[in-house]
C-alpha cells in the first residue's frame, strides 16, 4: 500500500534576506524524501535552522517555494492552486505556541467549533455536542466551553489546539514542536494525550520536536535533519540504538543525559509529575 503522505526530493529556496550575495538563494530543504504511513508517527528532529518548520509548511501549503513533489494519498499536494478544502479537513496543524493559533476574543466552543462550521453541515445544537466530545477526548472540562483562551493553562490551550485539529477527523496532524513551549511535566502529559488519540482515532502525525527523549516516546520512524538535508531516517528504535550518522550520534551525545536508563528514570519521574498535574490542571 502506497504511503498517506509521500515527500520525494523537496527542495526549498529562499531568496536571500541579507546584504551578502543577493543572488545565491538560500536552500531551506535540500533534496528531501520521506513519506509516512497511515496511523503512523514520524519524529522529524534537528537544531533550529535545519528546515524542519520549512518542510512543515511545505506540506500545509503555507510554503509554496517548493520542487520536488509530496504526494498525500495520490494526490499531488505541489500542484494545489488555492488549498482544496477536502485537503484542510484531512490535514489539520498544531503549532508550538497555542497563544498565538487561538484568537483570543473566542470562547472555546467557538474556536473547536470552526472547523466543523467549515466542513461539515451539523446543526448548532449537533456542533455543541460534538464539541463537547472533542473537549472530553483532549482531557478539558465541556463546562468550560464559554471561556476564552486566557482562562486556560499553557497545557490547557494546547489541548484546546489539539480539540480543533481533531474536530474534523484528520488522517494526519502536523505537529511542529507542539510541547516545546509548555513546561517539561505538561509536555508528557500532552504526549501522552496525542499518542492516545492515535491509537483511539489511528491518525498520522508528523512530528517535529527537539526533545529527543520525548521524541523516542512517539516516533514509529525518525527523520533527522541538518542544514536543510536529510542525514538519517529509520525506526525510531534503531536510529536510537544504532545510530548511522555521526550527525545523529552528536544529536544523541548532546541530549541531556542519554543513557536509556538514565532515561527511564526521567520518564519515570515526569509520568508521577505528569499524574500530579493532570490533577491540578483538572482542578483548575
Ligand atoms: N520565509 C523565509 N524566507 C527566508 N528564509 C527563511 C524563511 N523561512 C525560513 N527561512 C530560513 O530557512 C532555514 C530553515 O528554517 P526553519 O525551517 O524554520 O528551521 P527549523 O524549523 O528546523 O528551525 C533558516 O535558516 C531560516 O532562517
Ligand atoms: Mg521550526
Amino acid at each position: 500500500m502506497a504511503p498517506l503522505l509521500e515527500i520525494n526530493n523537496l527542495r526549498v529556496e529562499f531568496r536571500s534576506r541579507g546584504l551578502f550575495r543577493p543572488h545565491k538563494p538560500f536552500v531551506a530543504v535540500n533534496d528531501v524524501s520521506v513519506s509516512i504511513e497511515a496511523g503512523q508517527t514520524l519524529g522529524l528532529v534537528g537544531e533550529s535552522g535545519s528546515g524542519k518548520t520549512t518542510l512543515a509548511r511545505s506540506v500545509l501549503r503555507l510554503t509554496r517555494a517548493a520542487s520536488g513533489s509530496i504526494r498525500f494519498d495520490g494526490h499531488e499536494v505541489t500542484e494545489f492552486g488555492r488549498v482544496p478544502l477536502w485537503y484542510q479537513r484531512r490535514v489539520q496543524a498544531i503549532f508550538q505556541d497555542p497563544t498565538a493559533s487561538l484568537n483570543p476574543s473566542w470562547s472555546v466552543q467557538d474556536i473547536i467549533a470552526e472547523p466543523l462550521r467549515v466542513h461539515t453541515d451539523l446543526s448548532g445544537a449537533e456542533r455543541a455536542a460534538r464539541v463537547s466530545t472533542l473537549m472530553e477526548q483532549v482531557g478539558l472540562d465541556p463546562g468550560l466551553d464559554h471561556q476564552r483562551p486566557a482562562a486556560f493553562s499553557g497545557g490547557q490551550r494546547q489541548r484546546i489546539g489539539i480539540a480543533r485539529a481533531l474536530a474534523t477527523e484528520p488522517d494526519l496532524i502536523v505537529c511542529d514542536e507542539p510541547v516545546s513551549a509548555l513546561d517539561v511535566s505538561t509536555q508528557s502529559t500532552i504526549v501522552n494525550l496525542l499518542n492516545d488519540v492515535q491509537r483511539e482515532t489511528g491518525v498520522a502525525y508528523l512530528f517535529i520536536g527537539h526533545d529527543l527523549g520525548l521524541m523516542r516516546h512517539v516516533s514509529d520512524r525518525l527523520a533527522v535533519m541538518y542544514h536543510g538535508k536529510l542525514v538519517e531516517e529509520g525506526p525510531a528504535e534503531t536510529i536510537y540504538t544504532d545510530p548511522q550518522q555521526d550527525y545523529t550520534r552528536r544529536l544523541l551525545d548532546a541530549a541531556p543525559g542519554f543513557d536509556p536508563a538514565e532515561q527511564q528514570r526521567k520518564r519515570d519521574a515526569r509520568t508521577t509529575r505528569a499524574a500530579s498535574q493532570v490533577l491540578e490542571e483538572s482542578t483548575v
